[in-house]
């Protein structure tokens, strides 16, 4: 089982041609509303990639997040639970529900996020869901929720022996003793360059960085790289570059999210050959997602990817 400790979101996606300047009004072509909300999305990926439609009643994933206790708070709940995510362990709080606005324009987007009911998290909502968690389990982590709770629940599972993995976004300095409960770390670029001092702009600077990861501690490190990609790192024994695949870009929010979902999925016995296979499934993942609009709702299941990149699905 993987446990998703994060946020969830309601994004309102503006479509725009350019980006408005300062002081300026601009009118949007085109308007949506859907779940968001970087650690629902991953949610969702893990969900819907994971060949639900063999076994619909075998969930993969458990939600532990808050929503407000509104009509928009059940909505999301309810796209949470239609899309495959166990929501058992997300409540219904007095707040309002997390709300991201998404200017988009193909390929750029800026997002604002209010953080409402996420803020409201607490130690015993980890406890609670973590009860019954075993070594075989999986933990995931992004930092939209407080840091506090994310590092205690990095602490509870490494105790409990479950694998950890951080996507540490967004950005935000962390106490050096935060990574010893961390077993993958999954940055992008700016992330990279706050938490390490080092811009991963070539293959030098890739290594440097990562390499300061494992200094403090990981021992696998996924920069992913936008267009250009992923570089990972297995404590130094297995580095290697994997390119992003050329696609038409019509949305890239949850295409990260997509990805660290994917990867967490796929990733969850330690090994070089499945550390390296699960990047390239993950970067097919996400190749279908920038190509949709929307964040959740844009999330590819196993089966689209299966059928664009030629998958073998054995059926039983
Ligand atoms: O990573 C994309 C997500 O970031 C959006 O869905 C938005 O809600 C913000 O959390």
């Amino acid at each position: 089982m993987i446990y998703v400790l994060g946020s969830i979101n309601n994004d309102i996606s503006l479509e725009l041609e350019r980006m408005p300047k300062k002081g300026e009004t601009l009118i949007a072509d085109g308007c949506r509303m859907g779940l968001g909300g970087k650690g629902a999305n991953q949610a969702v990926a893990i969900a819907k990639l994971a060949m639900r439609g063999r076994n619909k009643a075998k969930k993969a994933v458990k939600m532990i997040g808050l929503v407000g206790n509104d009509f928009v708070g059940s909505e999301l709940v309810k796209k949470l639970d239609d899309a495959g995510v166990d929501t058992e362990f997300v409540r219904q709080v007095n707040r309002n529900t997390g709300t991201a606005i998404v200017a988009v324009t193909g390929k750029d987007n800026r997002i604002m996020v209010y953080s409402g009911a996420n803020l409201g998290i607490s130690k015993s909502d980890v406890d609670e869901a973590l009860e019954h968690a075993t070594s075989a389990d999986t933990l995931l982590c992004q930092l939209e929720v407080p840091l506090y709770i994310v590092g205690y629940a990095l602490r509870k599972a490494r105790a409990i022996g479950m694998t950890t993995i951080l996507n540490p976004a967004p950005a935000k300095e962390l106490p050096d003793d935060f990574y010893y409960n961390v077993d993958v770390i999954v940055p992008n670029e700016t992330e990279t360059q706050m938490l390490t001092g080092i811009n991963p702009k070539d293959w030098n600077s890739r290594l440097a960085a990562m390499h300061a990861f494992h200094e403090r501690g990981v021992r696998y490190v996924v920069l992913t790289l936008g267009e250009s990609g992923c570089t990972i790192s297995d404590n130094n024994r297995l580095v290697m570059h994997i390119p992003a695949i050329k696609t038409s870009v019509v949305d890239t929010t949850g295409a990260g999210d997509t990805f660290v979902g994917a990867f967490a999925l796929t990733y969850p016995h330690v090994g070089m050959y499945v550390f390296k296979e699960a990047c390239m499934f993950a970067t097919k993942a996400s190749s279908i997602t920038v190509s949709r609009r929307g964040a959740a709702e844009s999330i590819p299941t196993f089966e689209e990817v299966c059928e664009l990149y030629s998958y073998d699905i054995k059926k039983k």
